[in-house]
């Protein structure tokens, strides 16, 4: 009887150990960090500012929709009293509101560990963005470049000052494959002629992947410590849908039974923004929080260069005019 007693005694204790080294080993990682996200009054990007608030990190959530920002910050608030979360105001289309957020942000002095760039739009009908640029490129590529551009050296000062990694990443997604022939149409990129929702889509995600990598490896050369991983979070059921009236209302009603919870929509996030089994490593495209292998135009480095170069001089040339 004894001996039974005590065994289970020693097992009990043992997985207690294990359990209670993990936990602090991820909370003592985590609580020191302030992160921006955008994208975050909804879908992944909401349930990604919950999880990160519950881990201790100070979340600075960039919103188009102040209301709807506030309503997420309310909810996770009621669940985690002592959450450190911020509201600020934040168009990705517009280079005026990401100058105007990032002015006011640095003018705060926080450190800055964590970038998550979540915001997106997809399958929406042909539009130019309020600075002349088609839609998708716009928010959910050049916007996302423009904000990391000048976010970027608070990051590099805050990973020197306080020498724990910063981390940036990029939400992607698996439409990179279906994007126009040429990957990115630089000389047509606010073309409406030969213009598809879906490749415009793809063709943003592509370049998603392509910021991450270009990104990753000038950081490299210059030995700052700061990785940058764009992901695919999976399907999920979700506002993205929103341009799309039958087929959201399909998605809906039937992706509820074969899709991913937004929670596990946001989990390959929360892992590359929290884990240290990623401590260093950059440039990498995850699903499912592991590394996946991307198409070979994914990984063109002189596409990804051209793309960096037509991204600068698109940035450079709304902030001088
Ligand atoms: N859901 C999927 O199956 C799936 C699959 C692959 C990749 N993704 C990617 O995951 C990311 C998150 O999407 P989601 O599924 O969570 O969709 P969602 O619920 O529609 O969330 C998108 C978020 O981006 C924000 N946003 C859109 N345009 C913006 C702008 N101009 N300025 C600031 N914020 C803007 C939205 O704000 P508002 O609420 O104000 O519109 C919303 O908070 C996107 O990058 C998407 O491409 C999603």
């Amino acid at each position: 009887m004894w001996q039974i007693i005590s065994s289970l005694l020693i097992y009990y204790l043992f997985r207690f150990a294990i359990f209670s080294k993990r936990f602090v080993k991820v909370t003592k990682f985590s609580t020191v960090r302030h992160e921006v996200q955008q994208g975050a009054s909804s879908g992944i990007g909401a349930e990604t500012c919950r999880v990160l608030a519950l881990r201790g990190v100070h979340v600075i959530m960039g919103v188009r929709n102040a209301s709807a920002g506030a309503c997420v910050k309310a909810v996770i608030i009621k669940e985690i009293p002592n959450a450190k979360v911020d509201v600020m105001v934040l168009d990705l289309s517009s280079m005026s509101s990401i100058r105007n957020f990032a002015e006011n942000f640095n003018s705060q002095n926080l450190p800055l560990n964590i970038l998550i760039n979540n915001a997106g739009i997809a399958f929406a009908p042909f539009t130019l963005s309020e600075d002349g640029i088609e839609l998708h490129f716009a928010t959910n590529h050049l916007g996302h470049f423009l904000l990391t551009h000048l976010l970027l050296e608070g990051m590099k000062r805050t990973a020197q000052e306080t020498n724990i990694e910063g981390r940036i990443i990029i939400v992607s997604s698996d439409s990179y494959k279906l994007t126009y022939h040429e990957g990115i149409r630089f000389d047509r990129i606010n073309d409406e002629l030969g213009y598809k929702s879906i490749l415009a889509y793809g063709q943003s995600k592509l370049a998603n992947i392509l910021h991450a990598q270009e990104l990753s490896k000038q950081l490299k050369h210059e030995d700052v410590k700061i990785t940058v991983n764009a992901l695919h979070p999976g399907g999920i059921v979700t506002n993205i849908m929103r341009y799309q009236g039958f087929l959201d209302g399909l998605v809906a009603t039937l992706g509820k039974y074969v899709l991913k919870n937004v929670q596990q929509g946001a989990a390959t996030t929360c892992y590359l923004a929290l884990h240290p089994q990623v401590r260093g490593v950059s440039g990498k495209f995850f699903v499912d929080s592991n590394i996946t292998e991307v198409k070979s135009h994914a990984t063109d480095e002189d596409l990804a260069k051209k793309l960096w170069d037509f991204s600068m001089g698109l940035i450079k040339v709304q902030m001088t005019s």
